[in-house]
């Protein structure tokens, strides 16, 4: 079926929808994909032409005055928190599932920032006025709170950065160059994002260092087993996630701390798809680096951080150079300011981490063992139904008693390429999810697909939105099976 041009039946008559193996790589098609999926959007049925219309306020009013308050789910209660989600897509209403991306943000944030524009925009640790002193005190309360959400010993272990990615750029360029040498080993997993593989093939280059991979091993989850016996004394760092972005699964990040320390090895733990979800104790884990990004626990884009250990901190080079991050400067060197200031050269994303300290008072007002325990329902009641759809592949372990997953699924169903039934969702149930291979290449090549579908759940869900997805989605199946 692959390359075949079809002519869709009564609405979809107005454009051409070309099918897709997901075996196919999705950088081969994309430009495909756009430019058949644009008379899609602005032909034919009205559904596909009807814009895009926020409100907020009628439609959260009208759902919370029809339940009783008692008998709603997380899900139901913070939902109206978030303007974004209601209204509609394509002729449909939004169902937001494409968290695993990027989370979206209640009204508190969004104040937030508009407050900082408003009334005290300012540059930070540089000006003596009011102003400017009221941006600096809110700018490192937010450090403050991030150092609380994941229990930092001090805030100076907090570094802002742009984002994890950045985070992890930082660790590599600073840590990495300064520590390691040719031979010395570097472990980290098949199931990495990009994000972070690349840094560290970047420093590998540059300093002869080897990276080892963790290959899968029983139900698509990396091999702990591998873990152990790659361990030498040649290892000089552990980079691993703590919840797969694609699998769902959740790793043993202090037994593998454990093990790394027991050989004098350093871990960074990537913790993008475990801090907005669950309780992460930087302490509890040891980790002696830990990145996230603030967009994906209902905070700004532009903004995440690093934690490190403030030893290691203190003993590592700057990252970049620039204002700010300097103690002294002569015209033939400089010397450089404690961290965090060391690390955040340059004018910081002051708004955004107000933000992220908005996003934070967000969530700790819920409770993150309350998010977690209604995502875990979530995560089992998703897995459940969407298991029960006809030839589904989904990437990663089955839930039980003894095995936890994050609340989102990355699968495949048959011969139908993930985008082609991530464009039908969305353009005709206003569903969003994603498809591709989700920043995580060598994992998928692992999992012998080039792709995946993915849908990716938060706290503002409820199992209504999983119900209407999955009939979406046998929709969207029965839609391309009738062509078979
Ligand atoms: C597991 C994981 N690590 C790293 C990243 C990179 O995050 P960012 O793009 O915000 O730097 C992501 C984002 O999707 C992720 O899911």
């Amino acid at each position: 079926m692959e390359g075949m041009v079809l002519k869709l039946p009564s609405f979809h008559s107005q454009f051409q929808f070309q099918l897709m193996n997901p075996n196919r790589c999705i950088s081969c098609f994309s430009s495909t994909l756009r430019a058949s999926s644009s008379p899609l959007l602005r032909f034919g049925n009205p559904r596909f032409s009807s814009p895009l219309s926020v409100s907020a306020s009628a439609s959260t009013a009208k759902e919370t005055d029809s339940l009783h308050l008692n008998s709603l789910s997380l899900g139901h209660t913070t939902r109206p928190d978030f303007p974004i989600l209601h209204q509609e897509i394509n002729g449909s209403k939004l169902v937001y599932l494409d968290n695993a991306a990027t989370s979206q943000k209640p009204i508190s944030v969004l104040n937030a920032l508009q407050n900082y524009y408003e009334a005290y925009n300012s540059n930070v640790h540089r000006g003596i006025h009011s102003l400017s002193a009221k941006a600096t005190d809110e700018y490192e309360r937010a450090r403050k709170k991030v150092a609380s959400f994941i229990n930092a010993g001090d805030a100076k272990e907090i570094i802002f950065t742009r984002n994890a990615t950045e985070a992890i750029n930082l660790v590599a360029y600073s840590w990495g160059l300064a520590n390691l040498k040719s031979e010395d080993e570097i472990i980290l997993t098949v199931a990495e994002h990009h994000s972070a593989i690349v840094p560290w093939q970047l420093v590998a280059e540059r300093t002869g260092a080897v990276l080892k991979f963790v290959s899968l091993g029983e139900h698509d989850v990396p091999n702990l087993k591998d873990f152990k016996e790659m361990f030498s004394t040649k290892t000089k760092l552990v980079v691993t996630h703590h919840v797969s972005n694609v699998l769902a699964s959740v790793l043993p990040i202090e037994e593998i701390v454990g093990l790394a320390h027991r050989f004098g090895a350093k871990v960074l733990v990537d913790a993008c798809q475990s801090v907005p979800h669950m309780v992460v104790n930087v302490q509890a884990l040891d980790a002696d680096f830990l990145v996230a990004s603030s967009h994906k626990m209902c905070g700004p884009t532009g903004i995440g951080f690093l934690y490190g250990k403030i030893d290691l901190l203190s003993a590592m080079p700057p990252f970049l150079g620039g204002g700010e991050m300097i103690s002294d400067v002569f015209l033939d060197h400089s010397t450089f300011a404690q961290p965090p200031s060391r690390f955040e050269a340059g004018t910081p994303a002051i708004g955004e981490a107000i933000g992220l300290g908005a996003a934070i008072d967000y969530l700790s007002g819920i409770g993150m063992t309350k998010i977690h325990s209604y995502e875990e329902e979530l995560a089992n009641y998703l897995y459940e139904n969407l298991r029960a759809v006809p030839n589904i592949r989904i990437y990663g372990p089955a839930p039980t008693a003894h095995v936890q997953r994050a609340a989102l699924c990355s699968f495949n169903i048959g011969d139908i390429h993930p985008t082609d039934i991530a464009t039908f969702l969305d353009q005709q149930h206003g569903v969003a999810i994603r498809s591709g291979h989700h920043c995580a290449q060598p994992l998928h090549r692992a999992l012998g697909v080039n792709s995946s579908a993915r849908v990716s759940l938060y706290f503002y869900n409820t199992k209504e939105d999983v119900d209407y997805f999955i009939q979406a989605l046998n929709d969207t199946v029965s839609f391309f099976d009738s062509f078979k």
